[in-house]
């Protein structure tokens, strides 16, 4: 498995790949968040090329405090293979390039999978809340404007 940078002809490839993973919401349209991620450090979206195909995403980021991993994914067919931890490697590789002192993810707490996975790479739990506010509804703006009025809207 080989880790690039993602390139927009991977869209329709990543997009299966996380429905096939389950990663998908109704709320999130995964292409407005691809969209999103490349106005934002998209030389820290990764895939994992294995077979010329789309097998694994990251989707790494640096706020200037913490770092975050959003969408990671493996193939179903290929878990168990390390893909994953060497994706996560590379991601606190390029967080630490960065001087990111800490790295972050939410978890549904059903996601007892990956809930597993990320205690054997030595993450522990945070006695947090999480919080949130929808700021751009996806499906209101899918309805009123095409995606990239909606996210220059969302740059102001
Ligand atoms: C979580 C996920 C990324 C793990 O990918 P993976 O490539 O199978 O993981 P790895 O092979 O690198 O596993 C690394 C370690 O975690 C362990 N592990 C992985 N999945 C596990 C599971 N379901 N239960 C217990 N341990 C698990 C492995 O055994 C390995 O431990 P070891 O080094 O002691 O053998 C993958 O299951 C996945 O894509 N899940 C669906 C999407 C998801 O939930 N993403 C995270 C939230 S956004």
């Amino acid at each position: 498995m080989m880790i690039r940078t993602y390139k927009s002809n991977d869209e329709a490839a990543v997009i299966a790949l996380w429905q096939e993973c389950g990663l998908t919401r109704p709320w999130n349209d995964p292409r407005r968040d691809i969209a999103r991620k490349l106005t934002e450090q998209p030389e820290l979206f990764l895939v994992g090329i294995h077979e010329d195909k789309v097998v694994c995403t990251a989707m790494v980021g640096f706020d200037g405090h913490r770092g975050w991993v959003y969408y990671l994914a493996v193939a179903p067919k290929l878990r168990r293979q390390s893909f994953g931890r060497m994706l996560m490697q590379e991601a606190e590789r390029l967080l630490l390039e960065r001087g990111c002192p800490k790295l972050n993810f939410q978890l549904r707490s059903s996601n007892t999978d990956a809930i597993e996975f990320y205690r054997k790479l030595g993450y522990k739990q945070d006695d947090v809340l999480s919080f949130g506010r929808r700021l751009i509804p996806d499906d209101d703006a899918q309805q009123s404007a095409p995606a990239d009025q909606s996210i220059k809207r969302a740059g102001r």
